[in-house]
């Protein structure tokens, strides 16, 4: 496994493994990899050839008094993880090279970035899409992947991919749970013990509207109003949005008749936490 740092030899290097004919498959991540991370990197493993992880805190991703500088970062850690799972090669480049003096480029996806996440933080899915184009211009890979827990992010980039002719596929895979339910997340480390417990309630919630819908519930009102109830339950939430809306354009929906997302932001403490479920 090799460790990349800069643009321009990751560049040299993938042409390369493109020569020889190898099919490239890419997790991107900000790094402090857990479970979920590792289940995207054994997917690719086993549909490519070379397996190329990123690993970059995109500055340009978080809005002004967000966490970006206190967000978890273990590279060494992270190393190790990706040299178990047979990672051929990591770009963990230096904030400089992604974005050098006079920097003035930005991919800006539109409406389907103002709902959810996107009205909450604003310019977030524009530093998400433009670092995400950067990657797929330096590593051109066949297949990128990502996860369900960020669904407004996949559905952004897939957008992106397709709107741009990026020539990647986007593979989406299934949200990593923790035993009791907590969707994983490098953010869960921010939770003291008390607001780790109350954290429960956000699967908790899903799995109450979903319920309520297998029971016949079509009602959007009623079905987040349950979320609500049992998000509230709990002292130190705080909820952001709770929405159901379309697996594609990510508009609301009042009744649910085809597929229909359900997402949730939720404070607990300080913490801003993402969870979701497809009702089919
Ligand atoms: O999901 C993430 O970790 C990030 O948003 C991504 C896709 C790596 C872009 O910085």
């Amino acid at each position: 496994m090799k460790v990349y740092r800069d643009p321009s030899s990751l560049i040299k290097k993938v042409r390369e493994i493109k020569k020889q004919g190898y099919k490239i498959g890419l997790v991107p991540t900000m790094g402090f990899l857990h479970e979920g991370h590792m289940s995207l990197v054994r997917k690719a493993r086993k549909d490519t050839d070379c397996v190329i992880v990123s690993i970059f805190v995109n500055p340009a991703q978080f809005g002004p008094g967000e966490d970006f500088k206190k967000y978890p970062r273990a590279l060494k850690k992270d190393l190790v993880l990706c040299e178990k799972e047979g990672v051929d090669i990591i770009f963990a480049p230096e904030s400089k090279k992604m974005y050098p003096r006079g920097y003035s480029t930005y991919v800006n996806v539109e409406k389907i970035t103002d709902t959810l996440c996107g009205a909450s933080r604003p310019g977030h899915f524009r530093g998400v899409s433009t670092v995400v184009a950067k990657f797929f211009n330096i590593i051109t890979p066949d297949i990128a992947y990502f996860g369900r827990k960020d669904a407004q992010q996949a559905i952004v980039i897939k957008r992106m991919a397709e709107d741009l002719n990026m020539g990647v596929e986007i593979k989406v895979m299934p949200i990593v749970r923790e035993k009791d339910g907590l969707a994983m997340s490098s953010r869960n480390v921010y939770l003291n013990r008390r607001e780790r417990s109350e954290a429960q309630c956000i699967y908790k919630s899903l799995k109450s509207a979903k319920k309520l819908f297998n029971s016949g519930e079509r009602d959007s009102k009623k079905i987040i109003n349950k979320i609500k109830r049992v998000i509230n339950s709990q002292p130190d939430t705080k909820i952001d949005y709770a929405a159901i809306v379309g697996t594609k354009d990510l508009r609301d929906i009042k009744k649910i008749s085809g597929e229909a997302l359900i997402a949730v932001a939720v404070k607990i403490g300080k913490t801003r936490l993402i969870d979701n479920i497809v009702l089919k």
